[in-house]
């Protein structure tokens, strides 16, 4: 397999708006990163993937982009960019830029033309269609609640937003659009960017016709417009037109729905489209049929199949992106872990799974202290625009039962990750001088950097040693994948191997004590330990297993 540094490197995510607030306006910004690179690098990460931070009305907090090429007031400005653009490179951390293309603000310039007038030259940046004597074109729904379709009054037609009402999506199919996108991803080149993300990119293509979509699974019309097969050849244009000029810069796409198949054309090594993708079947397994406010308990057994087949079918042709959670999931100690007794020990425990696979691991922040999930009573107390569309369509005017609505958002609410980030124990966690722009966690006395530094035992000391561990180890990185125990509903046991070199990993995803057997082929192998969250002596063998416990052992064929 070809070495190159993005596979080889750890991503932290920013959230800016909940990162460090440097003025007391309560919102995180530019400069409030830029202080805060030293920590990072501390930590050990090789780039930083910041979420928006562009013009924007802030619907969607920076996912609704008014002015590509500007920053959002409240987080500062262009210098500010330079700045911290900057002092990354200085200390060899690389950015990567969130790039938002599906949609745009409805207060982006190209869309206040695009609604002037039918035959306006921007019309057909955007998706306008009539209506269907008195109802929408199609029958799709937006991601954040009720029609896809808004009627705009003033030319008499319909504008498609798989998002908010005040996200419009872009027409992929006008080649002026892509042009446009494309230099958006040369000036941010030309300004430092190492690489981007790219928002909803599967999403680009819509199925000629837009014909309605079947009911009763996830999104109504998704299966017309999210990993579509014609969507590929607008990364080969992408590729040909930009991304193939700079050989060091990497792409990594957010590819809801998509499958290990779909993946391999995206981020195939010899396909010339993204470097790798974000899949989200282990992020969804609680949904039934789909349906993100109807959940179930999902098993380990159907956890580990997701991320095992993943691992061992991208081997050799994709590279995986592996990530436990980011600023639209909740926290992943307490998604997968235990918040309460054992928050140390699972935080440990789950990340010593991420970063022992093959893969760019990507580290959401705050979760290298172990933040969990926030809990607030009423969803006035709610800031993201998903779970507050949700409420209005369901409960207040769908009748849905608010308890449960409620539990659903505890347990899966995108504003689980968004709380500020627990710097210190003093007021607002150190995050901000004024009052913070959304709720800090109230554990924040107990759950913060300060602390995380000072003590030897923290998840902080524990995820930078496991980063300096994978930097070292080829075979952490590169190595083949292979399972064993697949029917164990506690423990998830795999071996990473690269030429003689072997990693066993042992993970107990349960508060109880359980009992492990190694795999045949590895007794009375000689093994040495890599790392893990307990005492533990080094030599593999049959044992039992403390509650979340996980061990890595170094051995040689
Ligand atoms: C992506 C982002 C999410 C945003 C949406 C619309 O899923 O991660 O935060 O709301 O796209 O841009
Ligand atoms: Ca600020």
């Amino acid at each position: 397999m070809e070495r190159c540094w993005w596979k080889e490197a750890v991503i932290y995510q920013i959230y800016p708006r909940s990162f460090k607030d440097s003025n007391g306006d309560g919102i995180g910004d530019l400069k409030g990163i830029t202080e805060k690179l030293d920590y990072l690098k501390e930590l050990g990460v090789d780039a930083v993937w910041i979420s928006p931070f562009f013009k924007s009305p802030n619907t969607d907090n920076g996912y609704d982009i008014s002015d590509y090429r500007d920053i959002m007031d409240e987080f500062g400005t262009m210098e500010d960019f330079d700045e911290m653009q900057r002092e990354m490179h200085r200390r060899g951390i690389r950015l990567i830029v969130d790039l938002v293309a599906n949609h745009t603000s409805d207060e982006h310039p190209w869309f206040a033309e695009s609604r002037r007038s039918r035959d306006n030259p921007y019309r057909d940046y955007y998706i306008w269609r009539d209506g269907k004597g008195e109802n929408a074109p199609n029958n799709w729904q937006s991601r954040f609640s009720g029609s896809a379709w808004t009627y705009d009054g003033q030319t008499g037609q319909y504008y498609l937003h798989l998002y908010a009402e005040k996200q419009p999506d872009l027409n992929w199919e006008n080649p002026a659009v892509r042009q446009e996108i494309y230099d958006v991803m040369r000036f941010w080149i030309e300004k430092g960017a190492d690489g981007f993300r790219l928002d909803a990119a599967s999403m680009f293509y819509k199925d000629k016709g837009l014909p309605d979509g079947a009911l009763g699974r996830g999104s109504v019309g998704e299966e017309h417009y999210q990993n579509v097969p014609a969507i590929h050849a607008y990364y080969r244009e992408m590729y040909d037109q930009v991304l193939s000029r700079y050989p060091e810069l990497v792409t990594v796409g957010e590819t809801s729905g998509v499958t290990v198949e779909e993946a391999k054309k995206y981020a195939g090594f010899s396909s010339h489209e993204l470097n790798m993708v974000f899949q989200f079947e282990h992020a969804r397994l609680e949904y039934v049929n789909g349906d993100k406010y109807n959940l179930r308990k999902v098993p380990l057994t159907q956890l580990k199949e997701v991320l095992s087949r993943w691992q061992r079918e991208l081997n050799g042709t994709a590279w995986n992106s592996l990530y436990l959670t980011n600023h639209d999931q909740p926290r992943s100690v307490s998604h997968w872990g235990d918040e309460g007794r054992y928050r140390r020990e699972s935080a440990k425990m789950l990340y010593t799974m991420l970063l022992t696979m093959q893969g760019t691991p990507y580290i959401y922040q705050g979760e290298e202290i172990g933040m969990t999930n926030i809990h607030l009573d009423s969803i006035e107390e709610y800031e993201d625009i998903q779970a507050k569309n949700g409420w209005r369509e369901l409960v207040a005017e769908g009748g849905a039962d608010p308890k449960k609505f409620m539990d659903v958002i505890h347990a899966m609410g995108r504003d689980n990750a968004r709380t500020p980030m627990q710097w210190d124990d003093t007021e607002h966690a150190g995050f901000t001088a004024g009052t913070p722009w959304f709720t800090v966690n109230p554990n924040y006395k107990e759950i913060n950097v300060k602390e995380s530094l000072e003590d030897p035992n923290s998840v902080f000391q524990y995820i930078k040693e496991l980063i300096r561990l994978r930097h070292e180890s080829r075979v952490a990185v590169y190595g083949d994948f292979t399972e064993f125990a697949k029917e164990n509903e506690a423990l998830y046991i795999y071996n990473r191997s690269l030429e003689k070199e072997n990693l066993l990993v042992v993970l107990n995803f349960t508060g109880g004590e359980q009992s492990f057997r190694l795999p045949e082929r590895m007794r009375g192998k000689k093994s040495e330990l890599y790392i893990s969250n307990y005492e533990n002596d080094g030599q593999m063998g049959d044992r039992t297993l403390r509650p979340f416990e996980a061990a890595v052992y170094r051995w040689r064929e």
